[in-house]
Order: C-alpha cells, then structure tokens, then sequence
C-alpha cells in the first residue's frame, strides 16, 4: 500500500455492507452537500460509497499528499515527467500561466502558433478546399476527433475527416467520398516517427497530386521536412506539451477547422477557466480533487477492476475512447517516480459509451452482475434540436439508471432482485458549449494527474507502448516475406503464426 493512502481500506472496510441507499438515509444532506459546481459543470458525488469520515480521511490523504502544491508544480512548469526530464504545460496552451519563466515563454509560444493557425485557416478558407483530411493516432487524434465530433455543425466551411489505423481499408473508406482538388491534408504527429500516420500520410501525399496541400504538426521539422512539408506549412509543437494532454496547441488544427477559430479559443477559455479553478479553489471545493480522490477510494478501497463512463449525449460518443487514452496510458504505471513497485492497484480498465443505446447493451451486467462498475454519468441539460420529448427521455433514463445502480431493488426472485449499491458519479452541463466542454476534459485531464500523484507514478510518460511498436518494425520484413527475414524470428508462436500467413493470401494484395 503506498504509504499516502494509508487509512483508506480501513473506511473502506467499516463501510463494506453499508448500502448506498442507507448512507442517504442516514445523512440526506449529503445528496446536495456533496456536490460542487464550477461554472456550467455540476458534479454530484453524492451517490459514492464513502460517508463524512471517509471523506475526511480521504481529503487528509490529499492534504499529505499536497495535491494543492502538485497543482501549481504542473502549472508552473516544474518538472513533473521526470523521467523524460521534461514539464507538461497543457495549461500553457488555453492561458494559465503562473509565475515561472518557463511557462510564461510557453505561452508566448502557445499564442504564436495561435495567430499562424489563424493565417492558415484563413488562406484555405480564401480557396476552393471543401474538405480536410487529418492523419495522425492516440493524442495526435483522439481529442481533435472528438472535439470536432461533438461540436462541428452541418454548415461549418470545412468538412474535418479523420485518418488514424494503419488498416489501409481506414484510408480508403475516408478518401473514397472525397476530391482531391477540393481536399487538404494535415499530417499530425509529435514525433513525426510514427508508423501509422506516416504511412497513412504517404497514401494521402500520393492521393492528393498536389502536395501544396499537405501540412503538419510537429516537433520534428526535420522529418516533416523529409517527408516533402515545408516550414511554411509546418505547425509547431514542444516537447512540453503530452501528446494525450495536446488537443489545446496546434494539434487541435482540425478543430480549429471545423470550429472556426473563435469556437476553439472558447474551448481554450473553458479549460483555462477550470485551470484557473484547479489551482484557487480549496482542495474540499475542487473538483479535480474531489474527483481524483473518488478514483482512488473506488480502485484501492472497494477494488473496482474497471470504470465506466457514460455520456448520455449523442455528441460526446467518442468521450469514452478519448479518456480511454488520457487515463490508462497516463495511469497505467507498476512503479513510483523512484521505481519501486506500486504494491497497490492503479488504474482500473476505462470504458464506456453513449447512453441510451448502452443500456441496452451492457447495462444488465452493471446492474446484476458479479462486478461492481463505478460509473461516471455525463448529461447536457439543454439540447440543441428540437425533438423535446427525446431530450427529456434522454435525461429521465440518465436519472433513473443512477438512481437504479445505488438502491436496486428487492425481490423474492432472485433473478428479478437488483442488489444496487453500485457508485455513480453524475456530471452535468448546462449546455455543450466549446467552453463546457473544455472544463470537462481539462476536469479529467487534472483528475488523472492528481490520481498519479496520489498514487505516486508518473503521468506523462509512456514507455508501455513501446516494446510492441519496436517489434511490429523489426517483423515487418518477415511479413513481407523479404528473403532470409524469417529466419531471424526466433519466438515459436510467431514463427508458426508467419506460416499461417504465408500460407493465407499475400500481405498487401487487393
Ligand atoms: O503509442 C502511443 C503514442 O506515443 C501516444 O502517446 C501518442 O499520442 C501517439 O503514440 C502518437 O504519437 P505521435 O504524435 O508522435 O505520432
């Protein structure tokens, strides 16, 4: 157990058997006092299993752990990747920026990418480009895809295409309904070394016949170079920025396409309003805090294996595939910044999707399987179609399924019986806005990292993913069946699975 979290499993082990629905009962004020709200964004905790005292024990694990103190370390641009020796200043992007040189000159960066975003969006929109193709994978794709998912409205100047698998058919189906003469590309890649947007960038270049039409982002000019992209074209990024945490600087190029660039500074404005709230706000009145602090009660007090996060809104769809990124390649660690191992569980499997269609998928196992599922509940409270009698379905099954999960409901028949007692969260918007929407994912962004601190791992790096990226280039030439390759395979599974595939049809043909 790491040591800041002692005292937790103890609340957790006088509350086992407390059900949900007595802990309201016993304390009915919890249902408005343990709820915040910050700005459009209301977050009700009220439906946790925790009661006063394992509150209080929780918040002095935060006190201990200076959560308030990480907070302004992450702004301020201290080193908190220490592994990879670098800050991560997201919140430089969408305006805060406290006190340190350092960030103060990321800012200025920020805002310079800024205005050349702007000049690009401006010269496209001056031409005949319709469409925009962007390529790019993981933090290179997630959140501008699902920004723009949730936010592009029919009518918007460009139609914003996304191009993430190396599966070839993901290039195809995209290009398929579109011109070239009418389309623009942007390759989006930190790294600018990644297999997949590289190969999916080659298919668009060759596509595209005028490769005047082609951009980048990237930290690595020289190989955006290389590839044929000139500076002019070229889009910064900093190695201080996360590609998980990097939707806010020029990666979120396509949604400043869709969006327009007023929009997408709105979506800046609410990030930085929630920044600026992160940092002010006592830690019994912060969001993040309180919202981090239930992560861990939930994973290292009641043991919950995964988390569910359900947006009841059509446009937030792709939120869970988004925060599946942000929080297991962030959280998904086994030692503490000095190595040693964690001991204790970190992140538990994130997953979900968009009500109501899920309760008609895996909702019977939330509500009478063996597993208790956290869940977190997204609602907007005010639509922006005019189908009232959808609206009010859509946030009558939002309450009721929560209502449902924590006090269940008895029977003779145990087939029929709902046990309940199962946590949610509810989070809920006035509208979805740019600048709602904004603080949710800045919300989660500043919950994962205060989890890494509680949890005493780092956030930032990601060196999980890099093994199987190493070995994928070093098959590659087996699967192609280029002479002598094979032999140097040396695992016998995989040398039975390459006779599989040279028995099967050709790698690469139509
Ligand atoms: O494979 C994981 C990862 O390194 C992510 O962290 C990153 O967002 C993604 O790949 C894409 O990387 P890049 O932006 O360098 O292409």
């Amino acid at each position: 157990m790491s040591a800041l979290l002692d005292g937790l499993q103890a609340h957790a082990r006088r509350l086992d058997g407390m059900p949900l629905v007595r802990l309201l009962q016993d304390d009915p004020a919890r249902a408005r006092e343990f709820a915040l709200r910050c700005g459009p964004l209301y977050a009700s905790f009220a439906r946790q299993r925790y009661d006063r005292a394992a509150l209080d024990a929780l918040f002095a694990i935060a006190e201990r752990a200076d959560l308030a103190g990480a907070l302004r370390r992450l702004l301020d641009g201290d080193t908190v990747n220490p592994t990879e020796a670098r800050p991560a200043l997201h919140s430089a992007l969408r305006g805060a920026a406290t006190g340190s040189a350092f960030a103060l000159a990321a800012r200025a960066q920020a805002l310079a990418a800024q205005l050349r975003m702007r000049e690009l969006i401006d010269a496209l929109a001056a031409g005949p480009v319709t469409d925009i193709v962007s390529i790019g994978i993981g933090g290179s794709d997630l959140g501008p895809r699902l920004v723009v998912d949730a936010l592009a409205k029919p009518d918007a100047r460009f139609n914003v295409h996304f191009i993430s698998n190396v599966d070839g058919h993901a290039a195809q189906r995209v290009l398929a309904s579109l011109a070239p003469a009418r389309t623009a590309a942007v390759m989006i890649s930190k790294t600018f070394t990644t297999q997949e947007t590289l190969l999916n960038g080659a298919i668009v270049r060759d596509w595209l016949g005028d490769d005047t039409r082609l951009y980048a982002v990237s930290t690595n000019a020289a190989r955006v170079a290389e590839f044929g992209i000139p500076p002019e074209r070229t889009l910064p990024m900093w190695d201080w920025v996360g590609g998980r945490y990097s939707l806010w600087s020029a990666v979120g190029f396509p949604i400043a396409l869709a969006l327009g660039m007023q929009r997408f500074e709105q979506l800046l404005e609410g990030a930085a309003a929630l920044d600026a709230h992160a940092v002010t706000a006592p830690l019994r009145e912060n969001l993040p805090a309180w919202h981090a602090l239930t992560a861990v009660w939930n994973r290292n007090g009641l043991h919950a294996a995964t988390q569910a996060v359900l947006p009841y809104d059509e446009r937030l769809r792709l939120l869970p595939a988004y925060l599946q990124q942000l929080v297991m390649e962030s959280l998904g660690k086994r030692v503490h910044l000095d190595g040693r191992e964690v001991g204790i569980d970190t992140v538990p499997v994130w997953w979900g999707g968009a009500g109501t269609d899920t309760q008609h998928s895996f909702f019977q196992a939330l509500h009478q399987g063996t597993q208790v599922v956290p869940v977190d509940f997204i609602g907007v409270l005010r639509a922006e179609h005019p189908f009232a009698a959808n609206h009010a379905a859509l946030l009558a099954n939002l309450l009721a399924q929560s209502e449902a999960l924590a006090n269940g409901q008895d029977s003779e028949d145990p087939h029929r019986r709902y046990p309940g007692n199962r946590p949610s969260t509810l989070l809920l918007l006035e509208a979805l806005t740019p600048q709602a929407l904004g603080m949710l994912i800045a919300l989660y962004e500043h919950s994962v990292y205060l989890q890494s601190v509680l949890w005493e791992i780092n956030a930032f790096d990601q060196f999980g993913v890099e093994l199987g990226k190493q070995l994928a280039h070093r098959l590659l030439p087996a699967v192609q069946g280029r002479g002598g390759a094979a032999a140097q395979v040396h695992d016998p599974v995989t040398c039975a699975l390459l006779d599989e595939l040279r028995a099967g049809e050709a790698p690469g043909a139509a």
